[in-house]
């Protein structure tokens, strides 16, 4: 997903601009820019590779302005090169770009047959040209940006600036886009993400779709004024104190960040229980008391969807209401069978991810109800739901998920339980503290994981298996070690193994089995038919268990006791850690991991 940073301000923009797209790195890119206006010139400087390669031609020039916009892009149309980078300018405007302009195509045709001249292969320089063409007929930039935003098709967020002004104009379209100001520096931003001004606007405002936006700074004041696409004032947009603070973005004394979100997770299971049973969450929550639906489509991707699986066991099985659990990028096109009665239920961490998003309109269009599990609050799925459940997971840097999982998963628990009218059930809270308390204790002494991840990390494939509530866990525990390790890993239901994946087995093959209490016998005989083909076997099973412990030749005891509900979160952080280990070791960029974003806002 690209990162986008704009300033306006009395202070050099360079700055703030870099920073912000500092912030955004780990959201995954493969080039960097940015264009600043300087003595009514607007000077673009870009390079593909590392935002480290754009500083360096920035620390060459020492360059000085008071507005400007920068942009870290991660490819869709056109190929990785300097000249495909943004910001994307001509003699009159620059502009940075997010998403995709779905009929850029046959626009480019048309303007190119008006004589009209392009640098790039991009799709975002076909707004550059439209706008400037308006501009050219009419000499009102509004009025320029309205009609090229009327004209593109697709979801798309805009940062324009001029050469004839210091204003920051933006305007989006089911993509992330906020804009900030500090009263009392004169400040105004623009970012495609609020985490990119944390520290620099106490307030930050949400635009709706198709709002134009334009930030300006005199001597005496910064404004932020919000126009329809008709050029009247618009009140279409949210404005929210920017409540996050500076430590949320620094590592602390973790080597990695996915590894101070780990655990991180003790605390804030803690923090969400008392949220939503205690305090102000509680009567979101208590909407759903006694809830009555014909059934739940969960839509989701990746890791949410892993959490949508698990969550589908608490609605079937506490709330005996049917649940489907579908991947975002199938549900959408394969014409759904959608009833009044049921409840669309979309679970993602960043609120941006395009096929959820999809799913989420489509499921609106057929008049059913779209509730969401969310972190991001403002995002563009928390804006369109009727109901939000977030999961105050707290910014999470790591692309690979892990807090947020957890904390989907318990938000999901929290309404199943919510729907029963049992959450003030001595023994809800009670499993609760206990899964903190042992998720915490598993933080403190990791080095058995450690031991084993050494044993293991240069075998040539992994099996994950896992029966019941722990299959779900399986394809969790297999895609955080192929995201972050690069090794090719699966999550199997364990009584597949038979139907086909044993012929993997061999002894370059890893089988990573979890063994929950509830079908100990059942499993027994999985691990004996990977012994007998020598592959290597790795079980997290519960403690105290010699019979399972010896036929392993590697064992991570669980404590189980008192976790009927929610062992799959606490059996997942065990292997969150010893994929964080087997990476280590094979030496990759644990945070930001190659080929990857952390919202995936394009199809
Ligand atoms: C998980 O580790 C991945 N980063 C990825 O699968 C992610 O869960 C997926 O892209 C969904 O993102 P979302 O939760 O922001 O919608």
């Amino acid at each position: 997903m690209c990162g986008i940073v704009g300033y306006t301000g009395p202070g050099n923009s360079v700055h703030s601009i870099i920073e912000g797209l500092s912030r955004l790195e780990y959201r995954g890119y493969d080039s960097a820019g940015i264009c600043l206006k300087i003595d009514n010139e607007l000077q673009i400087l870009k390079k593909e590779g590392k935002l480290e390669n754009l500083k360096k031609l920035i620390n060459e020039q020492k360059p000085f302005s008071h507005t400007g916009i920068g942009h870290t892009r991660w490819a869709t149309h056109g190929a990785v090169t300097t000249d495909n980078a943004h910001p994307h300018g001509n003699e009159l405007f620059a502009v940075v770009h997010n998403g995709i302009i779905e009929n850029a195509g046959a626009l480019k045709k048309e303007l190119l047959a008006e004589g009209f001249l392009f640098k790039s292969q991009t799709d975002s320089e076909v707004f550059l040209v439209l706008l400037t063409k308006f501009f050219k007929q009419s000499n009102n930039v509004l009025q320029s940006i309205s009609k090229a935003f009327s004209t593109i098709t697709g979801n798309s967020a805009f940062v324009i600036i001029e050469k004839a002004s210091d204003k920051l104009y933006c305007i989006k379209r089911s993509a992330p886009l906020v804009v900030g100001d500090n009263k009392e520096t004169r400040e105004a931003f623009v970012s495609s993400d609020p985490f990119a001004l944390i520290g620099f606007a106490p307030c930050i405002y949400f635009p709706q779709d198709s709002v134009i936006c334009v930030s300006s700074v005199s001597d005496a004041e910064v404004s932020v004024n919000f126009y329809e696409l008709d050029l009247k004032p618009s009140t279409r947009y949210k404005l929210q104190s920017n409540a996050m603070t500076m430590d949320t973005t620094t590592k602390g004394s973790y080597e990695h960040f996915m590894l101070k979100e780990i655990h991180e997770q003790a605390s804030l299971i803690d923090h969400l229980a008392a949220y939503y049973i205690k305090n102000e969450g509680r009567k979101i929550l208590d909407e759903l008391k006694n809830l009555k639906t014909a059934g739940w489509h969960l839509t989701a991707c990746g890791t949410a969807w892993h959490a949508g699986l698990v969550i589908k066991n608490y609605f079937e099985q506490i709330n005996r209401q049917p649940a489907s659990v579908d991947i975002a990028s199938e549900f959408r096109y394969k014409n759904p069978i959608l009833n009044k009665d049921e409840i669309g239920l979309f679970i993602s961490q960043s609120g941006e991810t395009a096929d959820t998003l999809a799913c989420q309109e489509l499921c609106k269009e057929r008049g059913i109800p779209a509730f969401s599990i969310v972190n991001v609050e403002g995002s563009t799925l928390f804006r369109n739901s009727d109901k939000n459940f977030l999961i105050h997971a707290g910014v999470e840097i790591g692309v690979a998920s892990t807090k947020a999982f957890t904390l989907q998963v318990l938000t999901g628990f929290l309404m199943s339980r919510s729907i029963q009218a049992t959450l003030d059930d001595s023994n809800l809270f009670t499993e609760i503290q206990l899964l903190s308390a042992r998720i915490a204790e598993l933080c403190s002494d990791t080095k058995l994981i450690k031991e084993i991840a050494q044993k293991i990390y240069n075998k040539k494939g992994f099996i994950f298996t896992g029966r019941g509530k722990y299959f779900p866990i399986a394809l969790e525990g297999a895609l955080k070690l192929k995201e972050i390790a690069y090794v090719h890993a699966e999550g199997y239901a364990a009584g597949e193994l038979k139907h086909g994946p044993i012929a993997l087995i061999d002894e370059h093959i890893v089988n990573i089995a979890i063994v929950g209490p509830e079908l100990l016998e059942k499993t027994v005989s999985n691990i004996e038919e990977v012994k007998a083909r020598r592959g290597r076997m790795v079980v997290v099973g519960p403690q105290n268990s010699p019979e399972i412990e010896q036929l392993s030749d590697h064992y991570i005891p669980l404590n189980f006791e008192g976790l009927p509900n929610l062992s799959p979160i606490y059996v997942n952080v065990a292997l969150q850690f010893l994929a964080y280990h087997i990476a280590k070791l094979k030496g990759t960029d644990i945070d930001k991991p190659r080929n990857l974003a952390k919202s995936v806002t394009v199809e």
